[in-house]
């Protein structure tokens, strides 16, 4: 089952995800939550330690030179949070340009 929540801005998106992605995982599914907002914050509302949100890193946002196996590519970038959900960065910017 893939989920996707969007909408526009403030009206509760990265809450009712975290909370969808906790509930999910307590019903036993296996739950992989992507932040795809550039100035994410899902970590948080899941309420992750800081410990592990520190370590997350966005995946690259390039084509890999060389195809990569999923299992793998979670190992590197995905980091457990509570009720056993993992999340992973979509992207990161973490200087706005000019213009
Ligand atoms: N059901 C709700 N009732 C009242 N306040 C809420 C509710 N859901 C979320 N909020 C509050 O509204 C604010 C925006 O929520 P949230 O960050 O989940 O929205 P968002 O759509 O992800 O925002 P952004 O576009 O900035 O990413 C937060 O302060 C949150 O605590
Ligand atoms: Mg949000």
């Amino acid at each position: 089952m893939k989920i996707g929540i969007s909408g526009k801005g403030r009206t509760g998106k990265t809450t009712i995800s975290a909370t969808l992605a906790r509930c999910l995982a307590r019903r036993g599914r296996r739950v992989l939550a992507i932040d795809c907002d550039s100035n994410p914050n899902l970590a948080m509302s899941l309420g992750m330690e800081a410990a592990a949100a520190a370590r997350l890193r966005p995946m690259p946002g390039r084509a890999f030179d060389e195809p990569r196996d999923v299992a793998e590519l979670l190992a590197e970038y995905a980091q457990p949070g509570p009720d056993g959900v993992r999340v992973v960065l979509a992207a990161r910017v973490d200087q706005a340009g000019s213009g």
